[in-house]
């Protein structure tokens, strides 16, 4: 990883250091600084005899101070000032924050390092809030629901289950776009860390004759995911098309663990399965509140609940609703994905033109939601395929 000879003199200055003691770094007077380490009278870099050398290792180690406050801001960010800047208002070349990025990651990789524990966790539950409400459209059951049981969940100091939510809804309500939200604000690297991991069921797992082959790969993905990380996200997109054997061989991980089994740094796992299946009884209880005059925001999880669960339960040709994870109550929480209407369209229209930078207009708003399709014939109130393609549509509308 490191290419020695690349490196300029500092990383390698600071390598050879001793790595302070966390109650000494977090102390701005902490008696592990480096400078005064390496001028200790008898350490072996600094011999008199060599005085070139040690000139070089007073340039470097000055050198050094800077980037080791803004190394120590990293790991340990109380060491940082009251604004999150580092001490040292200097911004570092773009070569030295790579290195420093190399620096931080090996650091970490064997020390506990930020709030969390691990620098690849970063719980930023105020971030996943503020992207529930801004970015999420026409879904106040799930902005809901979603924030309060991963909040509490991440709360436990010592949870004998893993999480288990399954959202429900059509294409283009928005369940992967909560997933990646998780993700994102979970974890410092979002779908690309290796704490996640999202599996498509289609492309996963297509070929049903291989399923005793997919089903080790999975469980060997899944124990070496949380060997890895303490704290896990799995994914299951296309969730009503998963091979009812690997449904089941999945509940094992989510049964609650008997006391005696728990480990010592109690292991957090969120699993989400994402499924179509549902999507026409919830859209059944909003059509029937609309149609009565209500506003969409009076839907209730005790109006969508069993519904679901009886739409789920009576699904021939999906494994989901009748494997264990039904069945045995191993799913905590069913989260509904309610039906797009024209004006939470426009939204997504709005949010893709300002997230790439593009001026619009109010009419190419209209424009382009007015290309989708919006279903009852009878009475066009929902769009087809929700947000689903909106911001590939907006290429047509550009100036
Ligand atoms: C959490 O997310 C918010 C909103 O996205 C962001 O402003 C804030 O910097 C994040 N906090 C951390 C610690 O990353």
């Amino acid at each position: 990883m490191l290419r020695g000879s690349r490196l300029p003199l500092w990383p390698w200055v600071l390598l050879l250091l001793p790595p302070p003691p966390l109650a000494g770094a977090l102390e701005p007077r902490g008696r592990a600084r480096p400078e005064e380490a390496a001028e200790e009278p008898g350490s072996g870099r600094a011999r008199p005899a060599f005085q070139d050398l040690q000139e070089q290792l007073r340039a470097a180690i000055a050198l050094t101070r800077r980037y080791w406050a803004l190394f120590t801001c990293r790991v340990w960010p109380e060491t940082c000032g009251q604004d999150g800047k580092s001490p040292l208002a200097w911004s570092l070349p773009l070569l030295g924050q790579q290195y420093l990025d190399i620096l931080t990651t090996w650091y970490c990789s064997f020390q506990d390092c930020c709030p969390s524990g691990d620098c690849r966790i970063s719980n930023n539950l105020t971030g996943l809030q503020r992207d529930l409400s801004v970015r999420l459209h026409g879904q106040h059951l799930a902005r809901e629901l979603v924030l309060t049981t991963v909040r509490d969940y991440l709360a436990l100091p010592r949870p004998d289950k893993a999480l288990a939510l399954s959202f429900h809804g059509w294409s283009g309500t928005g369940k992967n776009f909560v997933a990646q939200m998780l993700a994102e604000n979970l974890y410092r690297d979002g779908l690309r860390s290796d704490c996640v991991k999202v599996f498509v069921t289609m492309l996963h797992f297509p070929h049903p004759r291989l399923v005793g082959l997919y089903k080790e790969q999975l469980l060997d993905q899944v124990r070496e995911t949380q060997e890895r990380c303490r704290q896990t996200l799995f994914v299951f997109d296309e969730a009503e098309k998963l091979h009812p054997a690997l449904l089941e061989a999945l509940g094992s991980h989510l049964e609650r663990q008997a006391p005696e089994n728990h480990r010592a740094e109690s292991p957090r796992t969120i699993f989400l399965f994402l499924c179509n299946l549902g999507g026409s009884a919830v859209n059944q209880v909003v059509l029937e509140l609309l149609r009565a005059g209500r506003p969409r925001e009076e839907v209730t999880m005790e109006h969508v609940e069993p519904r679901l669960r009886a739409e789920l339960a009576a699904s021939p040709d999906s494994g989901f609703g009748r494997s264990r994870l039904v069945k045995e109550n191993l799913i905590d929480l069913f989260v509904p994905f309610l039906p797009l209407e024209y004006r939470h369209v426009r939204l997504c229209a709005r949010d893709a033109f300002l997230s790439r930078g593009l001026p619009h207009t109010e009419e190419t708003l209209d424009e382009i939601t007015g290309t989708m399709v919006y279903v009852p014939k009878e009475e066009p109130r929902f769009s087809a395929q929700g947000c689903k393609s909106i911001a590939q549509r907006i290429s047509y509308f550009l100036p």
